[in-house]
Order: structure tokens, then C-alpha cells, then sequence
């Protein structure tokens, strides 16, 4: 089975193309990924009109570099698989219009996928994992736990009650006159800096359940740069600011982590992985904390490599394969889903907004 994804739900315009494996998994025949980084950088942060706009102007390229870089036609194809949600309306519409016109035309099967499904899954392709797993997905968009059973089947633990954590690296990065997106430039800045320097505060550390907040965080980074002599931040300044961040960051997502790990357990007695992605998982000092949590409670932490932890086609196309696997797969009349949560049932967080 071959397979093309399509992914426009955010600031990548992505198309991969994967062949599906006899032995359960799949090869990448493609990837490609456009980034609107520097279309956004001005506006330090993603602005819809202007993600819909450039989705709209190069999607179909996209599609095509795919196809060439996989040296397919489009009459070989036995699917197409595009993000139908959650994520910034105008792009998803793009992606599902140029999906559903592909697979009109060649008559082949169009599968909406559900982003986070796109992320949640990827470790099957590239890790081999089994069902079921636990999962900490760290975005720009996304923080949560959830155990993952299988496709379509998914207890959320946790959320974030404001805030995701990749948002609040890029506010504090824009806080410290980083630029955008934050995470990198933080990441650099930390390498150099004093941890100790600022006492931040760990927001819901201690608290029951598995829930995050990241807002008190950031109010406190302000405060203590308020703080500061007046005049332009010293580079040490920020360098330690990055740093103290950076730890309080690793220090609340490893708690929550690890007492997701408990409620995990319990419910799935023989089962000892966990994955780590989105965005986020790109950060050495997160990840250090995570593989000492996980050889700690005898666990194993599988990470997909980073280009697919970041927003691509290739977790989009993957999904298709899964559904179709199980005989799942939609009709054109989907309509996109600006907000599609992996688990319908998970009780509110409180306070949570589209990031559920
Ligand atoms: O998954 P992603 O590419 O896009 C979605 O949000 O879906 O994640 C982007 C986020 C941004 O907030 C960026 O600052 C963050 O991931 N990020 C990092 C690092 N690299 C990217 N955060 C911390 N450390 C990094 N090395
Ligand atoms: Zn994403």
C-alpha cells in the first residue's frame, strides 16, 4: 500500500509519501517539509491569515516534490491521507481540498487524520512500538499525557490549563530578545547560564493528576526581568534566565511525567514504554530528564528522530496506513475539525482552552 500525507494544520506545509511493510510497519519514500518560519518570524508568532495564504500558494507544490522525490505518479497511489484537525482552520481546509481532489480523481481512498493521532503514532513507524504505550506530547500547540491503546483509542491524563510548553518557550524567548521560535535559541542560551540564578517558580508540581500550567511561569520570568537594573538585558542575564527557565520547564514536565507513569502502570500492568513528541522533544535538557525518569521506573523512552517530531507529512501518511489497516477511512464529505481531541471523554481541565 502507498500512501501520500498531506499536513497544513500549522506553519509547515508538509507531503510525504510512505509504502507500507508487509511486517507491519513502513518505509519513507518521501518527506518533504516547507517551513513558513521566516514568513512569521516579523510577528513573533504564527499568524493564521498568513499561514492560510501561504498553505493555499505552495500546498500543491509540495504535493508534487513529494511525488517526484518518491518517482511516483499519482495513479499509483493507493490512498491519500490529509490533517483534517486540530489546528489553524484555513490551512487544514487547504490540505483536506487538495486531498479529497486527489482522491477524487483517482478514485483511490481519502483519510482525514487527526493531528495529534499524526504525532501520537509516529514512534510505530520509526521505533517499532507496540500498543500500548504512554505518551508525553510536547508541542507549540500541545502538552499532554496520554495512554495510548491502540488507533482511535486514547486516555488523555493530562493537559495543559493554559499555556502549551512550547508556547511558553517562545514567549519567554521574545521575553529575552531570542526571536522566533524560542526553543532552540533557549536551548543555546541555557548551555551558557546559571540555573541557580532565578528562583522560578514549578507550577502544579505536588498537585494531584497529571495536568500542566505554564503561564505562572512565564508571569514569573517577567517579573524577574522586571526586576533587573533597568537597560538592555545583559547577555549573562539572559543566558541565566534561559537556564533557570529551561530546568523549571524539565523539572514540572518530569513530575507530571512521572506520575503518569503510575496511573499508566495501573492500567496496563505489563506495559513499559515511553514515548516522547512534538517540538519540544527536541530539548537535550527535557530529554536527559526523561531518560533518567524512565531508567529509573525500569521504562524504556523511545523518541522519534527529530524531523518527525516536528509537524511533517510523514506521520500524516502513517496514520492513513494504520486506518486503512483496519479498514477505517472517510468519504469526501468530511468536514475539517478545528478542534478534534484524541479522547471525547477526558474530563475538562479546568481552564483548558483549544489546546485540549
Ligand atoms: O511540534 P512543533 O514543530 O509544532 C507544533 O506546535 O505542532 O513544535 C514547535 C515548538 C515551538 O514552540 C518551538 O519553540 C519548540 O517546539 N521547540 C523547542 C526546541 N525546538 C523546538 N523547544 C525547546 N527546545 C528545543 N530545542
Ligand atoms: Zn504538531
Amino acid at each position: 500500500m502507498i500512501v501520500l500525507g498531506i499536513e497544513t494544520s500549522c506553519d509547515e506545509t508538509a507531503a510525504a509519501v510512505i509504502r507500507s511493510n508487509a511486517d507491519g510497519g513502513g518505509e519513507i519514500l518521501s518527506d518533504v517539509v516547507l517551513s513558513q518560519i521566516e514568513a512569521h518570524r516579523p510577528f513573533g508568532g504564527i499568524v493564521p491569515e498568513v499561514a492560510a495564504r501561504a498553505h493555499l500558494e505552495f500546498a500543491d507544490h509540495v504535493v508534487k516534490q513529494a511525488m517526484d522525490q518518491a518517482g511516483l505518479r499519482f495513479d499509483q497511489l493507493d490512498a491519500v491521507a490529509a490533517t483534517g484537525g486540530p489546528g489553524l482552520i484555513g490551512g487544514v481546509i487547504v490540505g483536506v481540498m487538495t486531498a479529497k481532489a486527489i482522491a477524487a480523481a483517482q478514485d483511490i481512498p481519502f483519510v482525514a487524520v487527526n493531528h495529534l493521532e499524526g504525532h501520537a503514532l509516529t514512534a510505530r513507524l520509526t521505533n517499532n512500538v507496540a500498543f500500548p504505550y504512554l505518551l508525553l506530547l510536547v508541542s507549540g500547540g500541545h502538552s499532554q499525557l496520554l495512554i495510548v491503546r491502540g488507533v482511535g483509542d486514547y486516555t488523555r491524563l493530562g493537559t495543559t490549563i493554559d499555556d502549551a510548553v512550547g508556547e511558553a518557550f517562545d514567549k519567554t524567548a521574545k521575553m529575552l530578545g531570542l526571536g522566533y521560535p524560542g526553543g532552540p535559541p533557549i536551548e543555546a542560551a541555557a548551555r551558557l547560564g546559571d540555573a541557580s540564578r532565578f528562583d522560578l517558580p514549578r507550577p502544579m508540581r505536588g498537585k494531584p493528576g497529571c495536568h500542566f500550567s505554564f503561564s505562572g511561569l512565564k508571569a514569573a520570568v517577567k517579573r524577574s526581568i522586571d526586576a533587573l537594573p533597568p537597560g538592555p538585558l545583559q547577555v549573562q542575564d539572559v543566558n541565566d534566565m534561559a537556564a533557570s527557565f529551561q530546568n523549571a520547564v524539565a523539572d514540572v514536565i518530569g513530575e507530571r511525567t512521572t506520575r503518569a507513569i503510575r496511573l499508566f502502570r495501573d492500567q496496563c500492568p505489563n506495559a513499559n514504554t515511553l514515548v516522547v513528541a512534538g517540538g519540544v522533544a527536541a530539548n537535550s535538557s527535557l530529554r536527559h530528564t526523561l531518560e533518567k525518569i524512565a531508567a529509573d521506573q525500569s521504562m524504556t523512552l523511545a523518541a522519534p528522530p527529530l524531523n518527525l517530531c516536528t509537524d511533517n507529512g510523514a506521520m500524516i501518511a502513517w496514520v492513513g496506513i494504520e486506518r486503512l489497516r483496519l479498514d477505517q477511512q472517510d468519504n469526501l464529505e468530511f468536514a475539517p475539525r478545528p478542534r478534534w481531541p484524541l479522547d471525547p471523554h477526558a474530563p475538562k481541565a479546568a481552564g483548558a482552552g483549544i489546546k485540549a
